[in-house]
C-alpha cells in the first residue's frame, strides 16, 4: 500500500462530520494529522468541545484540535429551523468530555504550522463545514497554497439546496468565503455536493448493523438516529462521503467546472453555480466557447456528479463497523 495520505479535517461536529471523523480513523489510506473547527452546525464553542469529545471516544486523543472562526467573514447566517444536529450537535449522545484542551493556536494557525512543515502539495485538507477557515488561512498564508495537494470539500449543489431552495447549508453559512475558496484559490478542489451525498444514506438495518458491530458503531447508530437530516432512503451522510471521496476517489465521479457562488443577498445567496467543463473535445462553457476560455475561468474544479453509494455504504459499514 502506498504512503497514507496526510489529511487535515476542518469541521463543525455535526453528526455527519463526527462519521467523517470516524471513517478517516478507521482508514490506513490517511493520516489524521489534525482537526480543526468552525462555526457551522453548532457554535464554535460547541463544534469545538464536540471534536475533542469525538477524539476522546475514538481514542485518539494525541491529534492536535484547534478552534476557528466563530462567525463567517461578512454576513452572519441565521435560520429558524430545528438544528438537525440536535442541542448538542450530536444527536443528543452524551459523550464524556476531552480530557485534553483545544490548542491555544487559532485553527488557522495550526493548519498553516501543519503545511509548513510539509512537502510541497502533500496535504489533503477536507472541509465538510463552512469554508471560513480556509478562506482565512489562503488569505494569511498564501505562500502555503503549495503545500495543499487537493482540498475535497462537502458543500454546494448543481440543482436543489437544503437550507435554501437553491443554497446548501456548508456554502450558505459563508458564501464570501466559498467564493475565495472555489473561485480564486488556484487550488485543486473537489466538490463533493449534495447531488452525491444525498445517495449516501444509511437506513435503519445499517444503524443495527453498526449496533452490533463494536462500541464505536453503537455511538455513531445512536447519533444518526438522532439526525433530523432523514428521509425514505434513511439518513445522508454528507461529510462521510466527502471523507471517503479521500479514502478512496473512485467512489466518485467528477467533471471539470468553474464554480461561482452568489454572495448576493438575495433569494440566491449561497448559490453554487457550476460552469461544467464542456465535454471532451468541442462545445462551450456556457456561452463562452471552450478553446477561448479565458485562463482564469478554466475548470478550477471537479464536481462530483456520480456516486457509487453501494460502495460508499460498504466501506463505511466495513471500516467504522
Ligand atoms: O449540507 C450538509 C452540511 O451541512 C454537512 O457538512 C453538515 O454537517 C452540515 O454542516
Ligand atoms: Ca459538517
Amino acid at each position: 500500500m502506498a504512503a497514507p495520505t496526510p489529511l487535515v479535517i476542518d469541521c463543525d461536529p455535526g453528526i455527519d462530520d463526527a462519521v467523517g471523523l470516524a471513517l478517516a480513523l478507521a482508514s490506513p489510506e490517511v493520516d489524521l494529522l489534525a482537526v480543526t473547527t468552525v462555526a457551522g452546525n453548532a457554535p464554535l464553542e460547541l463544534t469545538t468541545a464536540n471534536a475533542l469529545r469525538l477524539l476522546r471516544a475514538f481514542g485518539r486523543e494525541d491529534i492536535p484540535v484547534a478552534a476557528g472562526a466563530d462567525r463567517a467573514l461578512v454576513r452572519i447566517a441565521v435560520h429558524n429551523l430545528q438544528p438537525p444536529h440536535g442541542q448538542n450537535g450530536l444527536g443528543g449522545v452524551d459523550l464524556p468530555v476531552g480530557t485534553r484542551p483545544a490548542a491555544k493556536d487559532h485553527a488557522v494557525e495550526l493548519l498553516a504550522r501543519v503545511l509548513s512543515e510539509a512537502a510541497p502539495r502533500s496535504v489533503t485538507i477536507a472541509a465538510i463545514g463552512p469554508l471560513t477557515n480556509i478562506a482565512l488561512l489562503l488569505a494569511l498564508h498564501p505562500e502555503l497554497a503549495e503545500r495543499i495537494d487537493r482540498l475535497v470539500i462537502m458543500g454546494g449543489s448543481t440543482t436543489r439546496g437544503n437550507i435554501t431552495p437553491v443554497a446548501e447549508f456548508n456554502i450558505w453559512t459563508d458564501p464570501e468565503a466559498a467564493q475565495r475558496v472555489l473561485a480564486g484559490s488556484g487550488l485543486d478542489v473537489c466538490l463533493v455536493g449534495l447531488d452525491v451525498t444525498r445517495r449516501a444514506t444509511l437506513d435503519e438495518p445499517d444503524l443495527a448493523t453498526l449496533r452490533t458491530a463494536s462500541t464505536r458503531g453503537g455511538l455513531l447508530a445512536d447519533m444518526i438516529d438522532g439526525y433530523g437530516d432523514h428521509g425514505p432512503a434513511g439518513w445522508p451522510l454528507h461529510d462521510a462521503l466527502a471523507i471517503a471521496a479521500v479514502v478512496d476517489p473512485t467512489l466518485i465521479e467528477t467533471r471539470g467546472a468553474t464554480i461561482e457562488v452568489d454572495t448576493g443577498v438575495g433569494v440566491a445567496r449561497g448559490q453554487t453555480v457550476c460552469f461544467f467543463e464542456p465535454p471532451k473535445g468541442k462545445g462551450v462553457i456556457l456561452g463562452i466557447p471552450a478553446p477561448d476560455v479565458a485562463p482564469a475561468l478554466r475548470p478550477r474544479a471537479q464536481v462530483a456528479v456520480e456516486v457509487d453509494a453501494a460502495r460508499f455504504r460498504e466501506l463505511l459499514l466495513a471500516r467504522i463497523g
